[in-house]
């Protein structure tokens, strides 16, 4: 499979998960989704991870997000390993762990990067929207556990800018001004979509307030 790219259809499959088999399209239905990979079961940094995906578990759903994780371990050592979670980080892993013993994920997402491990996958995630296309993409190396809080906040941007003439500016976050997108000119639309004003700081630089808020 090559790299996957911006907008291309997120490679279906069948899984075998800590919760039983997954279909991965039926599972995921009409939400976004949220599919991670780790190096391994029964290490410190994906433990972590999979402890704070738990802890965040109420917000993943107010924003209609399916989390599903992946390791290259088999289910019994997935079910082991959940206890630990629960344990350590004092939460309820209450989402599948795909068990790709046999590497079918790991091929159809490309998450083994022979020059950095011949074995383990990286540490990748992947924005999937209800229409099964790729949005966007984070890939980190073994050693660096990521933060849940930015895959939240690329969900917001992500469900945001969908549904407004909007991007994002640098760091973000759900509330922030936003700014109007460089293709949208005409001033009676900008007037109509963003009632609480703009303030042009260059002509292609617009900032307006988060529109739905
Ligand atoms: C970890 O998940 O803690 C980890 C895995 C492989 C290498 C280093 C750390």
């Amino acid at each position: 499979m090559a790299t996957l790219r911006l907008g291309d259809t997120a490679p279906d499959f069948t899984q075998d998960s800590s919760v039983g088999p997954i279909h991965f399209h039926q599972w995921a239905g009409d939400s976004w989704v949220v599919l991670f990979s780790h190096p391994a079961d029964f290490t410190p940094v994906c433990t972590t991870e999979l402890g704070r995906t738990a802890a965040l578990s109420g917000e993943f759903a107010r924003r209609g997000v399916k989390p599903i994780a992946l390791s290259v371990d088999p289910v019994d050592k997935h079910q082991q390993w959940i206890g630990d979670i629960n344990e350590t980080q004092n939460t309820t892993v209450d989402f599948p762990i795909l068990a790709d013993a046999d590497r079918t994920v790991s091929e159809l997402y490309d998450l083994i990067h022979p020059n950095a491990s011949a074995t383990a996958t990286v540490r990748s995630v992947f924005f999937i929207d209800p229409n099964k296309k790729v949005r966007a993409t984070l890939t980190y190396p073994a050693s660096t556990g990521r933060n849940f809080d930015e895959l939240l906040r690329v969900i917001d941007s992500l469900q945001l800018t969908d549904s407004h003439k909007v991007a994002t500016p640098a760091d973000w976050t759900d509330g922030d001004d936003v700014v109007i997108l460089p293709s949208l000119q005409d001033p009676a639309e900008i007037a109509q979509r963003f009632p609480k004003g703009h303030k042009a700081v260059k002509p292609y630089l617009r900032l307006t307030p988060q529109p739905n808020k």
